[in-house]
């Protein structure tokens, strides 16, 4: 099957071409639904064709952060070549495809109604069906892409610009049901918390990197901030008081009119945002008895983090897995694969597994 992804819910006009070759496995809580599974068969496959990715970077870093109309207006100056880029360096013919994923939400509103209206225009065109993807599923799926032999239930722990939650993933069908979130940032997520830390430290957007990059020449005990745990046996998380100690900490050192600590700030915050999300992943883990933990979403780029998450899950003797960074960072090939199990598995709110052209855009969806 070959499936073309879209994928313009922030500031990355994206899209790919992925064949997914099924082993007829689909990985299902609801029995019914499931093809006999033959032991014979190995795990489905992707192959990514292509993942173009548009980034919008540069528009928006004068402003600080993402602006939602500005962000809309390049998706739709982009869209079209970012999709004709993708076929060409695909090879395929836009004919050949067998369904189109696009992200339904959640995420800015007006920026995903520029994909889903593209995505429309070609599934009705090529009479293609059309698949709806939710964003934070499309991430999760990022993991399978590398890696096949990952298969549910696990738990994955999704840290993007929008998302801080820890899923039990039971299934991977896009049914409701077959993903539970356990735990979730009661204010920032951990991606803007990076963001908004860069910004104090005038480090630019986006910030993660950068903080990622500066950390390894600061003493985190040098700047060292609180870990916000929340009440006990929690799995929520809290960002935003941390963000302020880093205020705080910043202001008090420009007001004694010192200098050179902003390597040592982002090494201060990138561990207390590391220990705070260790802390929950493990107890998440043992609350669950899952061997498997994924991680995903952009901030799994997160050089530290990975590194942090490897050490963890080899002493507690748990399988991690880790997209390429180019994966965790939004992407279209995500949403492809994402795409792929609900066709697989019959999501759709038309007849079948396909979404009807009366698809929405959402800015906040139930997982
Ligand atoms: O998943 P993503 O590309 O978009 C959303 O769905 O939000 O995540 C973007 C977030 C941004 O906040 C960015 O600063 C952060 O991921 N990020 C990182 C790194 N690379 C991207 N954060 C920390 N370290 C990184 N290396
Ligand atoms: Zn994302």
């Amino acid at each position: 099957m070959l499936i073309l992804g879209i994928e313009t819910s922030c500031d990355e006009t994206a899209a790919a071409v992925v064949r997914a070759e099924s082993a007829g496995l689909y990985f299902d809580h609801d029995a019914e639904l499931l093809p006999e599974r033959d032991a014979s068969l190995c795990h489905d496959r992707f192959t990514v064709l292509s993942n173009v990715i548009a980034s919008q970077i540069d528009v928006h870093k004068v402003f600080g952060g993402v602006v939602p109309e500005i962000a809309s207006r390049h998706h739709l100056k982009a869209i079209n070549g970012v999709i004709d880029e993708a076929f060409k360096l695909a090879g395929i013919d836009k004919r050949e495809i067998n369904a189109v994923a696009v992200t339904k939400g959640p995420g800015l509103v007006g920026a995903i109604l520029i994909g889903l209206a593209t995505a429309k225009a070609i599934a009705y065109a090529l009479k293609k069906p059309l698949l709806g993807v939710h964003h934070i599923r499309g991430h999760i799926c990022a993991a399978l892409i590398e890696h096949p032999e990952l298969e549910p239930p696990f738990l994955a722990l999704a840290v993007s610009g929008g998302h801080t939650s820890l899923i039990e993933v039971r299934g991977l069908t896009g049914k409701p049901g077959d993903m539970t979130i356990l735990g979730s940032t009661r204010d920032d997520a951990v991606g803007e918390a990076y963001d908004k830390v860069a910004r104090v430290l005038g480090l630019g957007y986006p910030g993660g990197p950068k903080i990622d990059t500066l950390a390894k020449e600061g003493d985190p005990g040098a700047a060292a901030f609180k870990r916000v745990m929340l009440e006990e046996g929690s799995l929520d998380f809290s960002f935003s008081g941390l963000k302020t100690g880093v205020l705080n900490y910043v202001n008090s050192k420009k007001q004694a009119g010192q200098s050179a600590y902003e390597a040592d700030v982002a090494a201060g915050f990138q561990e207390a945002v590391i220990d705070v999300l260790s802390a929950k992943a493990k107890a998440a883990l043992e609350i669950t008895g899952y061997k498997t933990l994924a991680l995903v979403g952009g901030v799994a780029a997160n050089s530290a983090l990975r590194a942090r998450l490897k050490k963890d899950t080899e002493e507690s003797g748990t399988k991690l897995y880790i997209p390429s960074p180019v994966y965790c960072t939004d992407n279209a090939a995500m949403i492809a694969c994402a795409g792929y199990y609900q066709f697989a598995c019959g999501v759709g709110d038309a007849s079948g597994a396909e979404d009807s052209l009366a698809l929405d855009a959402y800015a906040t969806l139930p997982l």
